[in-house]
Parts: structure tokens; sequence; C-alpha cells
């Protein structure tokens, strides 16, 4: 296998009945993990991955930019999600082991995709859990000062926004002013001055070694902490809807559509998570049967609550009372609940613990999953023998996680994440309709499990091609026809998508591809198209270190060219 142009090395792939036969040798060998989570723990996994800051936090924005019409968002971000979900249930279906979209992408797109699908959800996973670490932080330290035992300033920031404020020449906010104080007030040692986020690293140690010591232990805490934050949102619904006003749900979209699409990004975050959920098919009693129910489940659990939660929120207070960072707490203080704002502020604090559970739990299992196909040292690949999990790949993904929390800040890991889990999505969508042709390729397993619904796109895409044309071409172009080079920048991934949009429209039409999977992609693809131009080049730049690392290590070493088992 060794033999071929780099070209062919680049493209090569697995079979889904190679996968199945390696994970039989595994268990054989006995070098597999423990199969301890049923259709219950999965969807537990799901929802705690689901429901953390994106709804305890940032949903206030969102609300007071699109007033009560938030809801129609939560509900065409669900139908979005779902088009990626029933992909994911799919592959996880037809390729029951670890390493989700980047082992789904070995499959249908070859290695070098494979490579850059697991290093990006490095971003979604690992950075993206640095996010999670940074506002689990300010819940804590909010809790902390309530309880009037607070930390030192210099224990509870991070040292990047202190020293760019403290480097900033020109005229401060207070916000800024306030971190040039702790900068200056900061203990120092051997001239470095010390500043860190104790409360993400403490968060961080204390997962990391949950998940080293167990999936069964990570499965009954995280149990136990969804179990308390859905209490609390059910909670939060049934009080709140004694308190609603339905006049405040007048005007419903005080801002228009454009108001209510700011929130795009925002609520688009409250629903990242479920995939997470396919990490763990190494360790499920059934995957065939139960990935898939779960991933809908959670789906399902969600969007109900979500949409409830936001007529809720939106007919107890004006809109314009929502523009802060906890509003679920806030609408039950203006209401003089203060007793049940001090819960939901615990409740999220244990919200968000278990988002970074699970997501501290997806990482280390693609890891594992590149390194027994050799991209990866084999180290990464290595199965603690008590307690049967992806120990030294654990261990290593603590340390991602805290860099950032010590080096960087919030705000600049966020859309990277974002964007790493929407490039994931994009090819999970696109892969199942290569998927087919791949297996017919290698020989299709007879008992395929899940299947998306197959709808035939060909009207449909077009038609939707015919009205985003006609919403492009009333609003995409400046009135006075002036392409400047900031209306260009703005513009250009729209265009982009654009073009691919059209390409996708004609090859569904003449080749009658699957409908749930056009949208998927397209769906995706346009969210990504507003993450902003910066954060693609950053992007790129994240994406040419991968390559470069790809090069230097898996490109000699991957088995399918040295045909060696990790
Ligand atoms: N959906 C997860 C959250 O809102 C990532 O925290």
């Amino acid at each position: 296998m060794s033999g071929g142009s780099i070209w062919d090395r680049f493209l090569r792939k697995k079979s889904v009945q190679l996968l199945h036969d390696e994970s039989t040798e595994r268990e054989l060998a006995g070098v597999s993990l423990n199969k301890s989570l049923n259709l219950l723990d999965l969807t537990c996994f799901g929802i705690a991955a689901v429901v953390g800051a994106g709804i305890f936090s940032t949903l206030g924005k969102a609300a007071a930019d699109g007033g009560p019409a938030v809801v129609c968002l939560f509900l065409l971000t669900a139908v979005a999600c779902l088009f990626s979900a029933l992909c994911y249930s799919e592959f996880a279906s037809r390729i029951p082991v670890s390493g989700s979209a980047y082992t789904y992408s070995y499959v249908v797109f070859g290695e070098l995709i494979a490579w850059l699908i697991g290093w990006n959800l490095l971003m979604e996973y690992a950075i993206g859990n640095s996010v999670v670490a940074f506002s689990w932080s300010d819940y804590f330290s909010n809790l902390l000062n309530n309880c009037g035992a607070p930390l030192p300033d210099w224990l509870q920031n991070d040292h990047y926004s202190c020293s760019l404020a403290a480097a900033n020449t020109g005229e401060l906010a207070a916000d800024q002013s306030k971190l040039v104080e702790i900068w200056n007030k900061a203990p120092m040692i051997g001239g470095l001055k010390i500043i860190f986020d104790l409360p993400a690293l403490a968060l961080n140690l204390v997962i990391t070694t949950l998940v080293y010591i167990g999936i069964h232990e990570s499965k009954m805490v995280s149990n136990a902490m969804v179990f308390l934050k859905i209490s609390v949102v059910i909670a939060v619904i049934l009080i709140g809807s004694f308190y609603v006003a339905p006049a405040n749900w007048v005007p419903f979209a005080p801002n228009g559509a454009s108001g209510v699409l700011q929130g795009i990004a925002a609520v688009f975050f409250t629903y990242i998570g479920f995939d997470a959920i396919s990490t763990t098919a190494e360790e499920c009693k059934d995957p065939k049967r139960d990935l898939p129910r779960a991933t809908m489940l959670t789906l399902a659990i969600c969007t109900g609550l979500y949409i409830v939660l936001a007529l809720v929120l939106t007919g107890m207070v004006s809109y314009t009372e929502l523009r802060v960072d906890d509003p679920l707490a806030i609408v039950f203080s203006k209401h003089n609940l203060n007793w049940l704002s001090g819960i939901i502020s615990l409740s999220a604090v244990v919200a968000m613990a278990s988002v970074f559970l699970v997501f501290q739990l997806g990482q280390p299992r693609i890891f594992m999953s590149m390194a027994r196909d050799g991209l990866l040292p084999k180290r990464f690949a290595s199965i603690h023998p008590k307690f049967k999990t992806p120990a030294f790949s654990t261990v290593v993904t603590g340390i991602f996680v805290a860099l950032p929390t010590v080096f960087l800040n919030s705000q600049l890991v966020t859309d990277l994440s974002a964007l790493g889990t929407l490039f994931a999505f994009v090819l999970v969508s696109g892969g199942i309709l290569a998927l087919n042709k791949a297996d017919k390729a290698h020989g299709a397993t007879a008992n395929p499990g899940f299947r998306v619904p197959y709808l035939n796109g060909k009207f449909v895409v077009v038609t939707f091609l015919v009205i985003y044309s006609y919403f492009m071409f009333q609003h995409a172009l400046p009135a006075n026809h002036d392409l400047s080079a900031d209306w260009t920048w703005e513009k250009f991934p729209y265009f982009i998508f654009y073009l691919v949009f059209v390409g996708m429209a004609i090859v569904t039409f003449i080749k009658n591809w699957s409908l749930i999977p056009v949208l998927g992609v397209l769906t995706n693809l346009y969210l990504i198209a507003g993450i902003g131009h910066l954060n693609w080049l950053r992007f790129g730049v994240w994406c040419l270190m991968g390559l470069a690392v790809y090069f230097v290590y898996g490109y000699r070493k991957s088995r399918l060219v040295t045909g060696v088992q990790s």
C-alpha cells in the first residue's frame, strides 16, 4: 500500500469493513475501551454537552437584538442542526468506532482531509473547552464574590488581556483600566507578572482527572449534572410562566429579520455538542442502535426546552432588558425572586462544567483514533491497563486546554472554535453524499443500521437557490454599487458561498442528490460565511500548521503505508 503518487497517498481511504475488522481485532486483543454506555447515558452526555454557557449566557444578547422572534431563530437553527445530526447518526451507526468526524472523513474523503478534520476538531473540543473554562470561571468567581469570599484579581483574570491593556497607551474604557490596575498590582516572580485564571485551571484539573479515571465515573457525574440543570431549566419555565405578560411579546420582531439574524452565532453555539457523543462509540453497548437515537433525542429535548425557555424569558421582561451575561438569573431578580436567581447562577456553574466534561472526553478519543491510524505517535493510542481510558491522550488534552486559559483570552478562541465545528459539520454532511459510493467500492456491510432518509433534492435545492438569489440581489449589493474594499471583504465569503450553492444546485439536479445532506452542507457553509474574514485567515494559518505536522509525521507513518497496528 505504500506505493502510488503523492496525490494517491493523500486520498488513501479506510473502508468501513477495515474499521470493523480493526475494532474486532482490538477487542480480541483486550486493548479496547470499556463498553458501559446505554441509550440513557448517551442522551445524558448529549444534553450535558449541549445545554451550557449558550443558554445560560449568550441567549441574552441574541434576545435583546432579535426580540421575542429569537424563538424563530432557535427553530431555524435546530432545523439546520437536524440535517447535520441525521448525517452524524448515519455515520455513527455504520461506523461505530471512536473518532467521530475524523474517522468518517477517512472513509469518504481520504487521509489528508481526515487529518485536517482531526486537526480542526482540536479547535472544537480542546480550544473550545478553553472558552467554556473562561465562562465557567466568570460565573464561579461571581458566586465566590456573592458569598463574600472573593479570589484576588490576579487569580481570576488572564495574563494576555491584562498585558494588552497595560501596553495600550490610548484612552482606556473602565474595564480596561481595571485590567491595567490588576497588571500593576500583580505579584512578580523573576520579572514575570503572575496573573492567571485559577478557577479555569482548577476545573480543568478536576475534570481531566475524572475523565482519566474512567468512563463509568464520568457518566455518573455527567448524569447527575444533567439531572440538576434540566430540573433548573424546567423550574425556570414553570415558575417563569406565571410571570409572563403577553404584552412583552409585542412587537415580536422589533429589529426585523436582520435583528433576529444577528444572533445566529450565539444561537448556533447553544446547539453545539450533540456531535460529541459520537466520539464515545467504542464505549457504547449497542452503538449502531443507540448513537442515532441518542443524537436525535438530544436535539429534540434541547430544541423543545430552548424554544419554550426563550418564549418565557421574552414574555417575563421586555427584550430590551435581556442584554446581560446572565439572563436567566436576571429575569427573576427583576421579579424580586432573588433566591431563585441564586439557584440559577449555581446551576449555570454545574451546566458549564458538564459541557466541559463531555468535550474533555471527546478530544482524547479523537487523538487515540488518529494514533491508531499512525497519524500521531503510538503513545496517544495507549489505554490505561486499569481504567481502560486513553490515558496519555487525556493528559495531553488537559495540557492543551490549560495553555490557552493561561496565555490567551476568551474572545480570541470563541470564533475559531465555532469555525472548527462548522467545518466538521460540512464534511460530515458532505460525507454522506460520498459514503454510499465509498461503501460500494470497499464492500458494504450487510446491516448498515440507521440511514438518512432519502428525499430527492433535485427541485427543492434549485427552488431554494432561486429564493436565495432573489434576496441576495435585493439586499447584498450596496445601494450605490460602490464596491469599496471594506464592502468586498465583508461580503466576500457570501459570494463564495453563493458560488458553492449554484454548483451544488446544478450537481444535485443532475445527480438526484439526497436533500438532507445537501441542506446540511449549505446551511453550515452559510453560517461559516458569517464568521468574518479575519477568522478565516486565522483558521487558514491553523490549517497550514496542521499540514506541516502531517507532512513531518503522519504522511510517512500512516498505518496505510506501514501496515503496523498501533
Ligand atoms: N452548547 C454548548 C454551550 O452552550 C457548547 O455551552
